[in-house]
């Protein structure tokens, strides 16, 4: 067993605010969709378990539009449903503690009139299925701009328009009921994140499940280009085993694969253009793509258990010699590991292979890093130690990378259907 650090709840919402960036424009979309969820889990009698599963189910349904091109409009969401849930369903069954939600996912968007027919074992999940997807529904129809209790008799009409060929007739009924409250309806448009803020389900996580639960961000920040799609993967294992090389504690090589998990969470900001330019950016290009270190800190300062997390993977770009970004630390301002985790993604950045180009040879990379130590923009005990281990820590970052790049094509393949 291994130490609590965290809790579910706190993951869940730096979750939640991470695919928020995807879309500033589908405002709180994932949190609506819970809660409306949430609500007619109640409405319908559910158990508690399966309650907390559909509010899950509900904050992950969207989870595949990371792979779609550019940033996500509600229109995306509306014209291409089956692929998104397929894609968001393969990504969750990567693993076990989010497997129990990919087939709510993968049948969030399909109509009652086919859920119907399938045999009695997947039922409950049907269901659940069916509360996200008149939530999801309820949630593109509701408007920011009109007094939510104005709206309600007109989204009523429409999802009963729409009516049983979509929705489960028990589904419409606990909806009808959420009508007559106004409560209700107050809270989707105005404070959609009740739950997230205050959930009954604040769960602890271990170190070691931290460590998985973020694997699956860290494929979902990496698998939204293929210009990225091994990269978190490869530092996280970079930066632990450069921690333990440098004696840090066992606890604390597990919080820097963490914190190499996420380091460039923030990056769900930028837009794939600017992710996806092979060339140099251009200054105004690199004021946007600054901003992801700055989203990293924002979104993991917030959890709880993260204290030291939050700054080594969000001063990853911040440089001894003061010219790094977003904070302008220098020298000592800049935590061990911090210093540790920069050396891992410019070593991961340079070594792994890219679409548009090979990964580069070992001894280029020992002397881009060296020259970087050099500027002062490395710490130079750091970059000696990794060249001192070389090969041991290329071929770890190496196989992470090429698991990761199998991952990712895979997953690509099967969300284009076949
Ligand atoms: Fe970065
Ligand atoms: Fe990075």
């Amino acid at each position: 067993m291994s130490a609590q650090l965290t809790t579910m709840r706190d993951l869940v919402r730096a979750f939640t605010r991470a695919m928020n960036l995807i879309s500033p424009e589908i405002q709180n979309h994932h949190e609506k969709v819970s809660y409306f969820a949430y609500r007619l889990s109640e409405a319908m009698g559910c158990s508690e378990s399966e309650r907390r599963l559909t509010f899950y189910g509900a904050l992950m349904h969207d989870v595949g539009s990371v792979m779609t091109e550019g940033s996500l409009s509600l229109m995306d969401i509306e014209s291409r449903p089956s692929e998104l849930a397929r894609t968001g369903a393969l990504l969750l069954r990567m693993f076990p503690s989010t497997a129990s939600l990919s087939e709510i996912v993968e049948r969030s968007q399909s109509p009652w009139e086919k859920l119907k027919r399938l045999p009695d074992q997947v039922k409950a999940p049907r269901r659940i299925s069916q509360m996200v997807h008149l939530a999801d529904t309820v949630s593109l129809l509701l408007k920011e701009d009109v007094s939510v209790l104005n709206q309600v008799g007109e989204i009523r009409e429409c999802i009963h328009r729409i009516g049983e060929r979509e929705f489960d007739p028990a589904v419409l009924s606990a909806f009808d009921a959420l009508c007559e409250r106004e409560s209700v309806w107050l809270d989707l448009l105005y404070r959609p994140q009740l739950f997230l803020d205050d959930m009954p389900d604040d769960r602890s996580v271990s170190v070691d499940e931290t460590i998985r639960l973020t694997e699956l961000m860290s494929r979902i920040i990496d698998f939204r280009s293929p210009f990225t799609a091994m990269h978190s993967a490869g530092v996280a294992v970079t930066a632990q085993t450069l921690a333990a090389l440098a004696g840090m504690s066992q606890d604390e090589c597990k919080q820097m694969r963490i914190a190499g998990n996420l380091h460039d969470i923030g990056k769900l900001k930028i837009p794939k253009s600017i992710l996806e330019k092979p060339g140099k950016l251009t200054d105004e290009e690199f004021n946007i793509m600054k901003e992801h270190a700055y989203y990293t800190y924002i979104l993991l300062r917030d959890v709880r258990g993260f204290d030291w997390i939050a700054q080594w993977a969000a001063f990853h770009h911040e440089k001894l010699n003061n010219k790094g970004y977003p904070f302008k630390l220098s020298g000592d301002q800049i935590p061990f590991g911090s210093r540790v985790m920069a050396v891992a993604d410019v070593f991961s950045a340079v070594a792994e292979e890219r679409p548009y180009r090979k990964g580069m040879e070992k001894q280029k990379v020992i002397e881009v890093l060296r020259s970087d130590a050099e500027r002062g923009a490395l710490s130079k005990p750091i970059v000696e130690l990794l060249i001192e281990h070389y090969d041991e820590i290329d071929a770890l970052r190496d196989a992470e990378s090429r698991a990761a790049s199998k991952r990712y094509q895979e997953t690509l393949k099967a969300s284009q259907g076949d």
